[in-house]
């Protein structure tokens, strides 16, 4: 799989089949997906690898106690600014869009909207599951840092073909997670991340991008003309 296939394949998968990952390919991925870059090669980034009955377990934990209604944690990061302003609002309602249409949720149909958004915490029937902390004292290059290792996670996994859903959802129930991974207090968790193969059966929409023009503009070189010579 080339790096262009390996990217336009990746895509957030919600439903995975049981079937085992191994732990040869996980620690094959990790390792090369270290090779990400990072400022001052800080390597921000705290992973921790849960599948089996560890998995099990907090997932379990996980979705009883959102099931029961118990309030979120505390947050540690804001997600995303209280008010969106255009376009983002408008980017993440044609999300939701996409989303919910493809489980054949009506969108004013909160409690088949919420069965939908707790299967975050079965991580979609993933076997397998990363957890990735970064530590509270870094900022925002750093936080960016991981979300490049983040990425090569993502994609080497293609190329072992296997699809992930990175879940910030995760981070709504840090403190369940903190209960089985105990990572040391100097860290945030970020995100969760669904790792397995992907279920067939599970239906989806695949998200939209804007065209290229409204996020990347090419500057014409100040020293050709508009005809493109050079002066
Ligand atoms: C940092 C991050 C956190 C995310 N958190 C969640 C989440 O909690 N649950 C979920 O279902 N999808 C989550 N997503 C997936 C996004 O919804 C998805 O990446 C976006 O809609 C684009 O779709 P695609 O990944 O299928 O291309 C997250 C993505 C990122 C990058």
């Amino acid at each position: 799989m080339d790096v262009y296939e390996a990217v336009t394949s990746r895509r957030s998968v919600r439903g995975f089949t049981d079937q085992p990952v191994s732990r040869d390919v996980l620690e094959r991925v990790l390792s090369a997906a270290a090779w990400a870059p990072s400022g001052s090669n800080l390597q921000p980034w705290h992973v921790y690898v849960v599948t089996g009955e560890t998995l099990a377990y907090l997932k379990k934990a996980a979705t009883e106690r959102v099931a029961a209604g118990e309030p979120w944690d505390e947050r540690e990061y804001v997600m995303y600014p209280p008010a969106l302003h255009s376009p983002y609002r408008e980017r993440r309602a044609s999300f939701g869009r996409e989303r919910y249409s493809a489980l054949g949720v009506a969108r004013e149909d909160w409690e088949a909207r919420a069965r939908a958004a707790i299967a975050n915490w079965d991580c979609f029937g993933a076997p397998a599951a990363l957890f990735c902390y970064v530590d509270r004292e870094l900022g925002l290059p750093q936080w960016s840092d991981l979300g490049m290792y983040l990425q090569s996670v993502m994609l080497l996994l293609r190329a072992e073909g296997l699809h992930s859903c990175p879940q910030m959802a995760w981070s709504q129930v840090r403190t369940t997670v903190a209960d089985v991974l105990s990572p040391p207090p100097e860290l945030v968790l970020f995100c969760g991340m669904s790792i397995g193969y992907e279920d067939p059966a599970a239906t989806y929409v695949r998200t939209g991008r804007e065209p290229l023009e409204t996020t990347v503009t090419f500057v014409d070189p100040w020293w050709s003309t508009t005809d493109g010579a050079a002066v």
